[in-house]
Formats: C-alpha cells, sequence, structure tokens
C-alpha cells in the first residue's frame, strides 16, 4: 500500500543514478551518494564550509560533581583556525563519571543555551550510561533573516553575499555538529562507535545533514523535523517549500526557492537524505498533532529510502502496510520510527526511545 502511495505521489526513486541506471551494486551506490551529496548542496542547503586547517579548545568551566557526583559537566570553547579566518564557540560536555567501560554518546544539537533544558534532560540522559555534547545553534550562527551577517556566516561571506548555492544556515550548524565530532573524537572515555547527532524540528532537519554528511556518526536522529527535513515534500500536510523559504530564507541556498510551487520538479525528494546515512541507523520520529510536520510524510520517507539498506545488505526499515497510529515504535531495523501521541516538542519518551534503540543496537 505505501509502495503504491510513493508513486501515486510521484516520489523519485532514490536508486537510480543520474543518467537513468538502476543502481545495482555497492560502487554504483558510492557513486549515487555523492551525485545526491551534489544534489542536496545545489539546490537545497548549499555547500558546506572546507574543514578547519586546525583546531584547539580551552576549558571555560568544570563541574566534577554535577547530577549527585555522577556527571563530569564541562563547558569548553572549540577555536577554528578556518582558511582566511578564525571561529570559535563553546559546548558542554556531561559525562557520566566512574563508568567502567567507554561510553556511547550524543551530539545534541540544541535550541538554548542551557543544562538540562527542556528539551535535554541531562541527568536521565547520563543515568542511562550515555554521554551528551551540546551547543546552542544561535552561538554558530544566529536563527534570523540577517543571521548570516553575524557569527560563522560573517566568517563566510564578509561582502554579505551569497551565491546561489551558497549554504545557509543549516549547513552551518550541521558543519558544527561535526566541529564537536572532532573534539569528541579524541576522547579516551566514549565509545566511537557508538555515538548520535541529534536535533529537534528545524534542528532535526540539521541533524539530518549533519549525519548524512559526516560518516563518524553511527546514528542519526531527526525528531519531529517535518518539512526540507525527514517528511516527503510532495503532497504533504502542513507545511511546503512556499512557507518555509518565506520565513526561513537563511536556512537554506538560494536555489531552493526555484521549487515553491514547483515541487514536482524537485530533483529529489527527502529521502535522499535519509538515503545518505546508510547503512548507518536513521532514526525518525513524529508526533501525532504534528501535522504541520506531517506524520505520515515522515514514516513514507523511511520506506522510501529502505530500498538502499537493502541494496546494501541491512535491514532497512520493517514496517506495517499502513500509516502508524499513535505509541507505534518500529526498532527492528537499521531505520528506525515512532509516533508518540501529542504536539510538536522534544521529550522524555522520544528520549527514553532513542536510548532503548541504541541500547538494542550496540
Ligand atoms: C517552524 C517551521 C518548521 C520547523 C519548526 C521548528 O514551525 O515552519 O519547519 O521545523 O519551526 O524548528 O520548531
Amino acid at each position: 500500500m505505501l509502495n503504491g502511495e510513493l508513486i501515486r505521489r510521484g516520489v523519485p526513486d532514490v536508486l537510480m543514478l543520474d543518467h537513468g541506471k538502476k543502481v545495482v551494486c555497492r560502487e554504483d551506490w558510492a557513486k549515487r551518494r555523492q551525485e545526491i551529496i551534489q544534489l542536496l548542496c545545489s539546490e537545497e542547503y548549499g555547500f558546506p564550509p572546507s574543514q578547519p586547517i586546525d583546531w584547539s579548545y580551552e576549558l571555560l568551566s568544570e563541574e566534577k560533581n554535577f547530577c549527585a557526583g555522577n556527571v563530569t559537566l564541562t563547558k569548553i570553547l572549540l577555536k577554528l583556525k578556518l582558511k582566511n579566518n578564525e571561529f570559535s564557540f563553546p559546548f558542554y560536555s556531561a559525562i557520566p563519571n566512574d563508568m567502567d567501560k567507554k561510553v556511547p554518546a550524543f551530539v545534541h544539537i540544541c535550541f538554548r543555551d542551557s543544562i538540562p533544558d527542556k528539551y535535554m534532560p541531562t541527568e536521565e540522559i547520563c543515568d542511562n550510561g550515555f554521554a551528551v555534547f551540546s551547543f546552542c545553534y544561535h552561538d554558530i550562527v544566529p536563527d534570523r533573516k540577517d543571521g548570516l551577517s553575524e557569527g560563522l556566516g560573517a566568517v563566510m561571506y564578509p561582502e554579505g553575499k551569497r551565491n546561489p548555492d551558497d549554504c545557509g544556515t543549516i549547513m552551518l550548524w550541521a558543519w558544527a555538529a561535526s566541529r564537536v565530532m572532532d573534539y569528541v573524537q579524541t576522547l579516551e572515555s566514549i565509545d566511537l562507535s557508538n555515538i548520535a547527532v541529534v536535533g529537534h524540528s528545524r534542528l532535526g532537519k540539521t541533524a539530518l545533514l549533519a549525519g548524512g554528511l559526516d560518516e563518524r556518526f553511527a546514528y542519526i536522529i531527526s525528531n519531529d523535523s517535518g518539512c526540507s527535513g525527514a517528511a516527503i515534500t510532495r503532497e504533504k500536510t502542513g507545511e511546503h517549500i512556499v512557507h518555509i523559504t518565506k520565513s526561513f530564507p537563511h536556512w537554506f541556498c538560494q536555489n531552493y526557492v526555484r521549487y515553491v510551487g514547483n515541487e514536482d520538479h524537485l530533483p529529489f525528494d527527502q529521502h535522499f537524505l535519509l538515503a545518505l546515512s546508510a547503512p548507518r541507523k536513521v532514526y525518525v520520529a513524529s508526533a501525532t498533532l504534528d501535522t504541520w510536520a506531517d506524520p505520515d510524510s515522515e514514516y513514507l520517507s523511511c520506506v522510501a529510502a529502505s530500498p538502499v539498506y537493502e541494496l546494501l545488505g541491512f535491514k532497512g526499515f520493517i514496517h506495517g502496510d499502513q500509516y502508524p497510529k499513535g505509541w507505534d515504535t518500529y526498532h527492528e531495523g537499521n531505520i528506525a520510527y515512532h509516533l508518540r501521541t501529542g504536539t510538536h516538542y522534544f521529550g522524555r519518551y522520544d528520549w527514553n526511545r532513542y536510548m532503548e534503540y541504541i541500547k538494542k543496537q550496540m
């Protein structure tokens, strides 16, 4: 039923190479993955900054007895040396104390500079044996229409002008998640093969992009990311490219506006973004009342990305024939999904499902 729905909506096949040949083996997929990166960068998010030439960090504060003495909380300033400039931003590290083995971790792209945060129950996360590294997205580039004139935006576009495929803020936030990952890679206490990138809503879109591009992330988690995130664009409910590019033009490259009212001509759909992470674990979550994001279209995207996993010899999305109704959880394959009851939110229920899934997969 849902495969028929993909055809009816005219969703493009992620396994069809640009010149019309079907991907049939791993080597083809490696080529196709590069094509998809080019496509999503040139048409939607813009091209990322290059890697820093060098980086260092400075400890801003340390609290060894956080959460009843069970967690060490530090605030760190990451200092990046870029081609023509420098850029620094702070992030938090919360690592459980006295663990007898390396711990899995989250890189959380956060709305606010606070610990804990209503979208990040630091204590419960650490009690579950996870570390969490988090940064506030405003510290990279402010989330305003004119935000690109500040922070990393000012470094990238000193003249205040962007070319049509120059990146917007989502790509810059995603790039910053990879810079935190550079730091995490140096830590003895972290299980480097079990690191997740996670974000909610606009930052769920960001997490999908960060993990899609950076293969060091083993789990890529999108909480209620909706339009231009996990949800299939064609015939979704709620938000469309026309709305998102009007309210948040700075999130994307300028080329994206060309698809306003013209979504049928998108040379991709959002399952291409999910597929970039294959065969790593992608987790999409929705909320029943979040019709602006559209749970059904988020679910459908998991269905549409699944053939890439199968081609690579992994279980993709193990799902039912119908859209889920509420409280449904799909944890069997490398694509996972849950539908929480309620509104657009990033709650403990969501975190608990993510941790449950990662523990099961580790
Ligand atoms: C707006 C926007 C969404 C976005 C959401 C959020 O509602 O239209 O695309 O996901 O904000 O980030 O909370």
